[in-house]
C-alpha cells in the first residue's frame, strides 16, 4: 500500500506546511495548524464535463474587449437580485453563509423553484424526500428543478454532464468530497479541492454555481479564509432565529456593490420578500410610551425606520446593569458617559436596558441620537410624540454630528408620515418645502429641551 501522505494546514488562512508548528507564519495565529491526510491520485483519467471544448484564452487589448453589459440571469427574487447587483453573472461562484437553521437551504431552494431555467440542486445534507417536503411548503409547481443527493464531486460532475443544467446549487460545500483527496469531508484540503473543481467547471462552462457554506461559532464561513478569496461573491444570511426577519448582505461582490441589502420574512410557506421594511419594523400603536423612539437609519443604500426601546430603572445591585440587544454595548456605555457628563444625569445609579425591535442589529451611527432620546425619555418617564424621529451621531463632547445621506432619511420619514425629524445642524440639507419639520440641533442640551 502506498504510504499515506499528510500535510499541515492552517485552519485560519489555509496556508500549507510540511511539518507542524505552533504559529502560522502567514497569518500569525497560534494553534491553528492541523494535520490532514492528502493523497493525490493521478488526475489524468478524469476531466471536467466540458473540458473537451477547450477554450484557450489569449491576451486582448483592453479597448477591444466587448464592454457590453454582461447578461445576468434574473433570479425572479427582487431582494436577491438587488444584493447581487442585478442578477447572477454567468460563470460566477456565489457562496452563501449563515448560522444553522437561519434559512439558507430554504432561500436557495425557493430561488431554484422560481427560476425558469434548468436548475440542479445538489444536497449532501437532506434526502430527496425531505427536500420535496420542503418544496411543497414553498411552491410545488416547477418543471425545471432537479434534485440530486450526492456528496462526491466526481459523481456530481457526471450528472451535470448528462443533465446540462443552467445553474447549479450545492448544499453545502462542507459535505462535498473529492476522490483526489483522502481527508474527510469538511476538512480544509477537501473544501479547497472541491471549490477549485467547481470554479473550474463554472468558468469553463459559464454556468453559475451557488454554494452554501457553514459558519464557525465566531461567525466566519467554516474552512480556510482562502475560500472567500476564491469565490466571486460572498453573501451572508443573518437575523435572529427567534424573529421573523432575515437579512441578506454581500460581504464581497466582484460584480456589484456590497452596500445593498435584502430583507426577508420567514413564514410558514418559505421566505417572503419585504420590499418596504420600515412599515413592518415600526409597531403601530395608538398610545405614546416612554422610552420608545424611532430612528431613521440606513442599511446599505436603503432607508430603514427602526424602533429603539430603552428602559432605565434604579439599580438594585451595587454595579448597575447595562444590556443592549441589536446595538453595540460599548457604544451604549459611551453614550451613557456622554449623557452623564453633558446632561448631568446620574445614570451610574441606574440599570439601562436597550433593545432594537425586530431582532435586527444596527451599526449605523445615525441611531445614536434615537438611543440617547430613548434613554432620556425612559429616565424621565415622559413619552415622546410618536411622530418624531431621529437621525444623527452623538460625539464624545455631546455634539450632534452629521450623518451621510441625511436627505434620503428625511424623505423616507416624510413618506411614512412623521411630523418632525431631528438631525444635526451641520448636515447640508437643500430640501425645500418638506411636509416634515426638520429640527436642526447641535448639542445634547438642545435635545433635552424637546424631550423633557
Ligand atoms: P433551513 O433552510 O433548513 O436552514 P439552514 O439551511 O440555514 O440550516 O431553515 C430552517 C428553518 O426555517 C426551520 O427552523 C424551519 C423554518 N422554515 C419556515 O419557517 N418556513 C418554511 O416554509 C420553511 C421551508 C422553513
Ligand atoms: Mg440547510
Amino acid at each position: 500500500m502506498a504510504k499515506v501522505k499528510t500535510t499541515f494546514f492552517c485552519q485560519s488562512c489555509g496556508n500549507q506546511y510540511a511539518k507542524w508548528q505552533g504559529q502560522c507564519t502567514a497569518c500569525k495565529q497560534w494553534n491553528t495548524i492541523v494535520e490532514e491526510v492528502i493523497q493525490k491520485q493521478d488526475k489524468s483519467g478524469w476531466k471536467l464535463p466540458t473540458s473537451t471544448t477547450k477554450r484557450v484564452s489569449k491576451p486582448l487589448l483592453i479597448k477591444e474587449i466587448d464592454s457590453a453589459k454582461e447578461a445576468r440571469l434574473d433570479t425572479f427574487d427582487g431582494e436577491f437580485n438587488r444584493v447581487l447587483g442585478g442578477g447572477i453573472v454567468p460563470g460566477s461562484l456565489i457562496l452563501l453563509g449563515g448560522e444553522p437553521g437561519i434559512g439558507k437551504s430554504t432561500l436557495l431552494l425557493q430561488i431554484s423553484l422560481k427560476l425558469p431555467y434548468k436548475t440542479l440542486y445538489v444536497s449532501g445534507e437532506e434526502s430527496q424526500k425531505q427536500i420535496k417536503m420542503r418544496a411543497e411548503r414553498i411552491n410545488p409547481e416547477n418543471d425545471n428543478c432537479y434534485i440530486l443527493t450526492e456528496t462526491k464531486t466526481q459523481n456530481i460532475f457526471k450528472q451535470i454532464e448528462v443533465l446540462e443544467p443552467d445553474i447549479v446549487i450545492i448544499d453545502s460545500i462542507q459535505t462535498l468530497h473529492s476522490d483526489y483527496i483522502e481527508s474527510s469531508s469538511g476538512s480544509i484540503s477537501q473544501i479547497k479541492e472541491c471549490t477549485t473543481e467547481l470554479i473550474k467547471f463554472a468558468k469553463e462552462t459559464a454556468t453559475p454555481v451557488l454554494l452554501i457554506g457553514h459558519i464557525t461559532k465566531d461567525g466566519n464561513i467554516a474552512g480556510p479564509k482562502i475560500l472567500e478569496h476564491m469565490v466571486d461573491t460572498v453573501l451572508q444570511f443573518e437575523g435572529d432565529r427567534n424573529h421573523v426577519f432575515r437579512i441578506l448582505r454581500a460581504h464581497k461582490n466582484r460584480f456589484g456593490s456590497t452596500n445593498e441589502l435584502g430583507i426577508y420574512e420567514m413564514q410558514g410557506s418559505g421566505l417572503r420578500e419585504v420590499s418596504n421594511p420600515s412599515e413592518i419594523l415600526i409597531s403601530k400603536k395608538d398610545e405614546e410610551l416612554s422610552g420608545n423612539v424611532i430612528a431613521a437609519t440606513l442599511e446599505g443604500m436603503r432607508p430603514l425606520m427602526i424602533e429603539v426601546q430603552a428602559l432605565v430603572s434604579t439599580a438594585v445591585y451595587g454595579t448597575p446593569q447595562r444590556s443592549a440587544t441589536g446595538f453595540n454595548a460599548k457604544r451604549l456605555n459611551m453614550l451613557l458617559a456622554v449623557l452623564e457628563k453633558r446632561a448631568g444625569f446620574r445614570l451610574a445609579a441606574k440599570d439601562v436596558f436597550l433593545n432594537i425591535t425586530g431582532g435586527i442589529t444596527v451599526d449605523d451611527p445615525a441611531i445614536d441620537l434615537a438611543v440617547v432620546a430613548a434613554i432620556l425619555s425612559s429616565n424621565e418617564d415622559v413619552a415622546l410624540q410618536k411622530d418624531f424621529c431621529f437621525a444623527a451621531e452623538v460625539g464624545l463632547s455631546g455634539e450632534i454630528r452629521p450623518v451621510q445621506r441625511a436627505e434620503q432619511r428625511i424623505l423616507e420619514a416624510e413618506k411614512l408620515g412623521f411630523s418632525t425629524i431631528f438631525v444635526s445642524k451641520y448636515n447640508k440639507i437643500s430640501l425645500k418645502k418638506t411636509a416634515i419639520k426638520i429640527q436642526l440641533i447641535s448639542k445634547i442640551e438642545d435635545l433635552i429641551e424637546f424631550v423633557i
